[in-house]
């Protein structure tokens, strides 16, 4: 008899390693990364969506999902009652698993080098989960959303650990709170990817 063993790639050792540009990282994640993610009980999403869930009033207010994925947090969003879900990302391989999923109401794709599709003060909440920092995008994405984002807007996101090694990350936030640019309604240090043993801070700024 002929036994044949299926190996999957797995990625999460690859994405902590990966530089500012991630397109190819998730191009080739794409059809595997629910899979690996939620095996590793990925939490992110639901903390972000129910501390953000707490500072609105009106869920049914368009929420900007910046770099949404295969959808996991567009999910999380739902589960937490917010109806109205924009998703946008770089990777054209998650955002077609992301339309699988039927929790937006508008999803695109956009190449890095054209800048988001959004104009600036059209969302009173964005998210970024998972998005910014060790395994994603630059930490220049911070100042992007922030400037898109209208006056008296939210942002929700989360730094991983590997992602708070590094100071600056953190150091965005407090210069964006100590300038008076932005009020920290929200900070949270809990699970991100329990099975591994990682964990996150989750955050919601709100825009001055
Ligand atoms: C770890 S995944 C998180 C996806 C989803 N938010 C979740 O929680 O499952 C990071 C996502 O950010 C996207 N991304 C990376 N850099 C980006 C950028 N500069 N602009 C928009 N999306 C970006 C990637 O394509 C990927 O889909």
């Amino acid at each position: 008899m002929i036994s044949v063993t299926v190996m999957t790639e797995t990625f999460l050792d690859k994405a902590y390693s990966t530089g500012d540009d991630s397109r190819e990282l998730y191009k080739n994640w794409s059809a595997t990364y629910d899979e690996e993610v939620t095996g590793k009980g990925y939490v992110t999403p639901r903390r972000v969506a129910e501390a953000l869930a707490q500072f609105c009033n009106d869920l049914s207010t368009p929420l900007l999902d910046y770099g949404c994925g295969t959808g996991l947090s567009g999910l999380a969003f739902r589960a937490a009652g917010f109806s109205t879900l924009h998703g946008i990302d770089v990777s054209a391989e998650m955002i077609e698993k992301a339309q699988e999923k039927e929790a937006y109401t508008t999803l695109r794709h956009f190449e890095l080098e054209n800048g988001p599709p959004v104009e600036a003060g059209a969302y009173s909440i964005i998210a970024a989960v998972g998005v910014i920092g060790s395994g994603a995008a630059p930490l220049s994405l911070f100042d992007t959303i922030m400037d898109l984002l209208a006056q008296n807007g939210l942002f929700s996101f989360s730094f991983n650990d590997h992602t708070l090694e590094d100071p600056s990350f953190e150091a965005k936030v407090t210069d964006y709170t100590s300038s008076g640019q932005a009020r920290l309604l929200f900070k949270d240090y809990g699970d991100h990817l329990p099975g591994i043993g990682l964990k996150s801070n989750v955050y919601i700024l709100k825009k001055l």
